[in-house]
């Protein structure tokens, strides 16, 4: 249920932006949060603790489509090819594989995640699946990249290529 209203939150974001319209408030705060969230609310889901790498293997197990519905999200997306795309939070690269065919050939998908391991992960997958058109990023959590940062390597040398 939680994962289902997680893929429900991400879809809805980016219908949202399509449309160009903001929920308000955006973000609503309960206290006491649960034991795995923030208390901090996006569309009704509390965002949880980052999760660590040690988990990694919980992203790519392959019941997810069903669970959640994954194969719903790209689509939805309506990406043309040659897009430029960022997935915040790439983790595994679950999604950013599925998202570079969708911008293939000439278009590029920036990983984005805070952890280096995932990133490491992200690598090893593009490789295996022979996805030329993702450029792996570390950011920082106070430190999201900028629309613009994305254009190249950034200035601390943050694209990891
Ligand atoms: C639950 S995983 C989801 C990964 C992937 N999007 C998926 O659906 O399989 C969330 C990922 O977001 C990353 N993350 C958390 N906070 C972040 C931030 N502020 N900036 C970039 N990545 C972040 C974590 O390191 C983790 O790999």
């Amino acid at each position: 249920m939680l994962r289902q209203s997680l893929l429900g939150a991400v879809l809805i974001v980016a219908l949202m932006a399509m449309s160009g319209e903001t929920p308000s408030p955006l973000y609503v705060h309960r206290d006491p949060p649960s034991p795995d969230g923030l208390g901090k609310f996006f569309l009704g889901r509390e965002i949880a603790h980052v999760m660590g790498h040690a988990a990694a293997d919980w992203l790519e197990r392959p019941e997810r489509e069903t669970e959640e519905g994954t194969a719903l999200l790209v689509p939805a997306l309506r990406l043309e090819p040659g897009a430029v795309v960022a997935d915040l939070g790439a983790g595994t690269g679950y999604f950013t594989w599925r998202l570079a065919e969708a911008v293939t050939p000439q278009g590029r998908v920036y990983a984005v995640d805070v952890q280096p391991e995932m990133l490491e992960r992200l690598g090893a997958r593009m490789a295996t699946r022979g996805v030329t058109n993702v450029l792996p990023w570390l950011g920082t959590e106070a430190d999201p990249p900028a629309a613009g940062g994305l254009a190249g390597p950034g200035p601390d040398g943050g694209c990891v290529p």
